[in-house]
């Protein structure tokens, strides 16, 4: 089943596995460098019958492109016709953008609680608890301070009361599973991290100019919009996800991937807001 949504909106995710039950680093089998003939390092799993062989798709092109193919597969096939494995919807955002019914009032909300994702994430990296996590800050992705723009600029045009998150929304929700990940299994973290800036960079974009043709009378926001062309900062980021996840063992790149579904079922809940307001 997927995230559980009662009155009001509240947002109670079903079955989230507590980060405490995940395995920690340490459980993993350890990679143990060894030279090659050609006196290169390389890596090789400490534990090889642990690691099932087979190949993963998108392996050869680097672990983004793993991630990548995660991804595109639990798309429905409305919303990514050539790579959504996904027949049914099960949650109200996945269903067909064209059946979506958004508010002003209900973008509004979206926006707020997206930005209760995006502080959360960007603080996350500022504090790089984690050294491989300062890979990631001003990688021009960025979401927060554009959102605040337009969460002022609704407010003041279709002058709409200010709003905060709410205490049983999907923004905090979301923040908290966030900071949990962060701090005790980074690959289900940088699991979340890449879908949310990735994903806002393609479906997003998309949402945002169909759902501004609908109730913004076409205007732009300034979430939509980047400095400069955002795909060399997708390339960087990759590149860095790459480099990070090249220290990680089969086991932890399984679990990165396997964590997937969560990011689907937590931006499902943030798009809600929008696909069915209440
Ligand atoms: C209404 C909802 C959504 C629509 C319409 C949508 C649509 C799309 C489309 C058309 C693509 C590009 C496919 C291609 O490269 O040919 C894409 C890529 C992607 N989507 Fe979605 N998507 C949606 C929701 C989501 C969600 C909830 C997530 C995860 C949180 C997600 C994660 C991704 C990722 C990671 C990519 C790959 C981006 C890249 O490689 O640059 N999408 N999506």
């Amino acid at each position: 089943m997927m995230g559980l949504y009662v009155a009001n909106l509240s947002f109670q995710p079903a079955t989230r596995h507590h980060p405490a039950d995940v395995a920690p680093r340490s459980m993993f089998p350890r990679p143990c460098r060894v030279h090659n003939r050609s006196g290169r390092m390389r890596c090789v799993a400490a534990a090889p019958s642990m690691v099932d062989s087979k190949t993963r798709p998108g392996e050869k092109k680097g672990f983004v492109e793993e991630m990548r193919f995660a991804a595109m597969r639990l798309h429905t096939r409305d919303q990514a016709p050539k790579q959504g494995q996904k027949e049914a919807p099960e949650q109200p955002a996945e269903q067909p953008l064209r059946q979506w019914q958004p508010t002003r009032e209900g973008y509004l909300r979206f926006l707020v609680e997206s930005k209760e994702v995006y502080n959360t994430l960007e603080s996350i990296v500022t504090d790089a608890q984690h050294s491989d996590y300062a890979r990631f800050q001003s990688t021009g992705l960025e979401r927060s301070a554009a959102l605040a723009e337009d969460i002022a600029w609704m407010q003041q045009e279709y002058a709409l009361p200010a709003t905060e998150p709410g205490d049983d929304g999907p923004g905090l929700a979301y923040s908290s599973l966030l900071r949990e990940l962060a701090e005790k299994d980074p690959p289900a973290f940088l699991c979340h991290f890449y879908n949310i800036y990735f994903a806002h960079t393609a479906g997003g974009r998309m949402i945002g100019t169909k759902v501004a043709q609908m109730i913004l009378d076409s205007k732009q926001l300034n979430f939509y919009k980047y400095d400069g062309d955002y795909k060399p900062m997708l390339d960087g980021v990759r590149q860095a996800l790459n480099d990070v996840a090249e220290g990680w063992t089969r086991e932890q790149k399984d679990h990165c991937l396997d964590e997937t579904m969560m990011s689907f079922r937590y931006s499902n809940g943030l798009l809600q807001c929008i696909a069915q307001p209440q």
